[in-house]
């Protein structure tokens, strides 16, 4: 059973943290609590301690283990952090990544997934400030358990209530199971761009972030897998975890895949392969002529077509980026290159395709079903991809 750090702040529903502990010690979990300063004034550190059997920490400095520093220790143990009630100070405080007390500072050292519960005054919650701070965090991979309708203590009704005990007990479970529901199985994706060289200076390519695929794999090594991310140049770093090898061409990318797609359950081309390189890189820098120049293209192999071909019992994702009649030729390519699921995306659209952080897909299944998403952060579509994955692989160990 999981280790759980219970962060508790200084909201009037902090008794409730009881209440939570309790429900998550009956699961058979173990419950660290962290208390905020303001919480103390709300509820005793003792309260916790004598629930949990585990002392209670505030301060940086509480060393209730001699010799150990206790903010990385609990921060390399916990399997899940949950910070129920969190205040909309600790939420900013979080998003910032500041560490002015225990709580904040482990929320920054752990890398366990971190689950929010929010409780406030219904005008804090809906505050802009709250509502950015809440998306930064959910860009970064947090889940808010969202707070239910009612009246609040100080008698205004509206959103803003800490989640009941049972939500919030479900979500723990939910996400754990999650966690590890991709355990043992190895995730190949390709991600980024390619560049073409031209001469030792100048290449051909594409404007490709790689922020889908570096997406892809934090999701996947967040639901447990082991993964290997094969990526062209990017400025992103990678995920912690992640056995990470650089490529710069499609032959190069090509011949990574080839090497890495025996060893692979679950295959995710997300890389803006180039189709064409230049037939022969210079193999030196080209002079200005003002003359013309022709330049002449020979195909690349195609990656996804080529392994997919040979999938065995593999899935295997595709993406196909378009700039009109996405969904006929997303479909000719799910049917063409032998895939599983193509995510299919509109590139002119706004908010949609390369650079940007969010994306609007559309995934089509081979059986034929059809899921449009709505436009969401691609750190959300990736989620949703690897929950697919994971249903199917969870369908096919029951079949
Ligand atoms: N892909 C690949 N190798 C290539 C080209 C594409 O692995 N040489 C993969 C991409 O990673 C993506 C999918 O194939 O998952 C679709 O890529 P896309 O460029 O949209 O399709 P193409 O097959 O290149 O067709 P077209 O350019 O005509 O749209």
């Amino acid at each position: 059973m999981a280790k759980i750090l219970l962060g508790v702040t200084g909201s009037i529903a902090a008794y409730r943290a009881c209440d939570i502990a309790r429900e998550l010690m009956r699961e058979g979990h173990s419950v660290q609590a962290v208390l905020t300063r303001a919480a103390t004034r709300l509820i005793s550190p003792d309260t916790f301690a004598a629930l949990t059997g585990n002392p209670v920490v505030v301060d940086v400095f509480d060393e209730p283990v001699p010799g150990q520093i206790a903010h990385i220790r609990l921060a390399q143990e916990a399997d899940l952090a949950l910070i129920a009630p969190a205040t909309a100070h600790t939420i900013a405080r979080l998003a910032l990544g500041l560490a002015d007390d225990m709580l904040t500072t482990l929320a920054l050292a752990t890398r366990a997934p971190i689950l929010i519960a929010p409780a406030m005054n219904p005008a804090m919650w809906s505050h802009p400030a709250t509502q950015a701070h809440v998306a930064t965090l959910r860009e970064r991979g947090v889940v808010f358990i969202e707070p239910a309708y009612g009246i609040m203590a100080c008698g205004d009704e509206g959103w803003g209530k800490l989640a009941d005990t049972p939500t919030i007990v479900q979500a723990v479970a939910l996400h754990l199971r999650h966690a590890s529901d991709l355990q043992g199985v190895h995730v190949l994706i390709t991600a980024g761009p390619t560049y073409e060289p031209i001469d030792p200076v100048r290449f051909v390519g594409n404007r490709s972030s790689g922020k889908m695929g570096y997406a892809l794999a934090e999701a996947a090594l967040a639901h447990g897998a082991t993964v290997t991310l094969i990526t062209g140049p990017t400025a992103l770093t990678p995920p912690a975890g992640a056995t990470v090898i650089r490529v710069q061409t499609a032959q190069q990318m090509y011949e990574a895949v080839q090497a890495h797609f025996d060893a692979c359950d679950v295959f995710i081309a997300a890389a803006a392969v180039a189709d064409y390189r230049p037939e022969r890189a210079l193999p030196r820098k080209r002079k200005r002529t003002g003359e013309a120049w022709t330049l002449r293209l020979v195909p690349n192999p195609d990656i996804l077509a080529s392994v997919a071909a040979r999938k065995g019992d593999r899935f295997v994702v595709g993406f196909a980026a378009e700039t009109d009649k996405a969904l006929q030729h997303a479909q000719a390519k799910l049917s063409g290159k032998n895939l599983d699921l193509i995510a299919a995306n509109n590139v002119l659209e706004p908010g949609s395709g390369f650079e940007v952080d969010t994306n609007r897909l559309t995934l089509l299944y081979a059986d034929g079903r059809i899921e449009e998403l709505p436009l969401m952060s691609k750190r959300a579509c990736a989620e949703r991809i690897i929950e697919v994955v994971a249903e199917h692989l969870r369908q096919r160990r029951g079949a």
